[in-house]
């Protein structure tokens, strides 16, 4: 039996309904390097993905690799209350120095989803402890993505993700996406002031995406807004809670996507990239304010949230590992400028619109003529022909999109911006369903 046959029997797969796997079975893989995944059946598929966001500078990066086998002969784990190690210390003090010392404060955890939990309860907690329990409402964006645990998805305006455990979710209010596509920063800023005007003071923080809101369609907004929200929350007393797992550690060029906007939140989530993709970890950042709301006397008063994993030394050597490679990193820029420069053409095309592009994440949507010829499941068809044509790809409805690691040779840009064009011929002339299936060993 082959391992995709195998997988299917005893692996149940995320964010997959199991049954469609009768048509797109998962393609087992063998090996990666850099931008590459080889298949068990032979030839080789550029990771445009990242992995899901994580693998920040391609597989197998010898200088992760490096730290976390030293580290392995050194100390593999302990936990991390009442002890604590090199790694913890080093990774949440460089992580504290690229915020000036504004975030001075790593909670450390094993997954995105975990650090908005995190975040959520610090926020609210911080509230209690400060003599405001009442403020327990958290104020999430349309289009927003925070992860699938039930805080995150309480926060989450993806209705696939949301719908079967809304009975669960603890309620939320819901503000307008200041996606650049839609009504825009400034007027989605002043419907989050009015909101928070006729919720008084029920609410304990905001959460958002800075710059890009990913899984809900690659929506890019300016900075402008970032500043609004800043200035909206800090002047109400409300925490901003600023989720960077997909978009911080240089996703959108800077090592913070607030950066961009030279602000700092009360809490930052950081996850995916911190480690370059090898290990899972997370952190939430804090400022001192809220740090300071948990000093007390009482133990009660303390953040007792905990992990068994947190801090673990390989993740968090990891993270410094990828700390110095952004810091010494001249390539990443000049990649970002030949991908956008050879992706042009392709921007250009008829069947797509709102051609979009910050740091190292490019998107574009189906132009409504495309859209109403595109399969009803396009996104599918395309993770398909993308596989047989050497491309992993993973649209979000209509939207496609290509976030590949930060760091790409001409072979891989030439590979991507071949085959990406056929991929989406492909797929929109309907040839897709007569394919064979990926597992032949038709990949280039
Ligand atoms: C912005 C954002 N927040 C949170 C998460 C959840 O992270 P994880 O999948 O590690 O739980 C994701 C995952 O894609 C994300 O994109």
């Amino acid at each position: 039996m082959s391992l995709s046959e195998r997988s299917r029997r005893a692996v149940w797969h995320p964010c997959t309904q199991m049954q469609a796997l009768d048509e797109f079975p998962p393609l087992a893989i063998a090996r990666a390097e850099g931008p590459w995944l080889y298949p068990e059946g032979g030839g080789r598929v550029l990771d445009t993905i990242s992995s899901w966001w994580v693998c920040l500078f391609g597989h197998r990066h010898p200088t992760i690799h490096g730290a976390i086998k030293d580290q392995l002969d050194a100390l593999d784990h302990t936990l991390l209350a009442g002890l604590t190690h090199e790694p913890a210390v080093a990774l949440a003090e460089g992580l504290s120095r690229r915020t000036g010392g504004a975030l001075g404060h790593a909670f450390y955890a094993s997954d995105g989803a975990s650090a908005i939990e995190i975040a959520l309860k610090m926020a609210h907690h911080a509230c209690v402890n400060r003599g405001q329990p009442q403020r327990r409402g958290f104020v999430f964006l349309e289009r927003s993505y925070h992860g699938e645990t039930l805080g995150a998805l309480a926060v989450t305006d993806v209705p696939v993700f949301r719908e079967a455990y809304q009975r669960l979710l603890m309620p939320s209010l819901l503000a307008p996406s200041p996606d650049a596509r839609g009504m825009g920063s400034e007027a989605a800023a002043q419907r989050l002031e009015a909101l928070l005007d006729e919720a008084g003071d029920t609410i304990a923080g905001v959460v958002l995406e800075p710059m890009i809101q990913a899984a809900g369609g690659m929506a890019f907004h300016d900075a402008h807004y970032l500043r609004r929200v800043r200035e909206i929350t800090r002047s109400r007393g409300i925490a901003l809670i600023a989720d960077e797992i997909a978009v911080g550690c240089g996703r959108t060029g800077p090592f913070f996507a607030c950066e961009h906007a030279g602000i700092w939140p009360d809490l930052l989530c950081l996850s995916k990239g911190i480690t370059g993709g090898v290990l899972p970890l997370s952190v939430v950042l804090s400022s001192d304010g809220i740090y300071e709301a948990f000093l007390s006397d009482e133990v009660g008063r303390g953040f007792l949230h905990s992990h068994s994993y947190s801090g673990n030394p390989l993740a968090c050597r990891a993270g410094m590992a990828v700390l110095s490679i952004f810091a010494n990193d001249t390539t990443r820029i000049d990649t970002a400028a030949r991908v956008s420069a050879a992706l042009e053409e392709f921007s250009r095309r008829p069947e797509l619109c709102h051609a979009r592009h910050l740091g190292s994440i490019w998107a574009w949507d189906l132009s409504p003529q495309a859209a109403e010829r595109a399969p009803a499941d396009f996104a599918a068809r395309v993770r398909h022909v993308g596989l047989q044509e050497g491309l992993l790809l993973r649209p979000i409805a209509q939207t496609l999109y290509v976030m590949p690691p930060l760091h790409l040779d001409a072979e891989a840009i030439d590979h991507l911006t071949d085959r990406l064009p056929r991929v989406l011929d492909r797929v929109l002339s309907h040839s897709s369903r007569e394919a064979p299936a990926w597992t032949t060993p038709s990949i280039a």
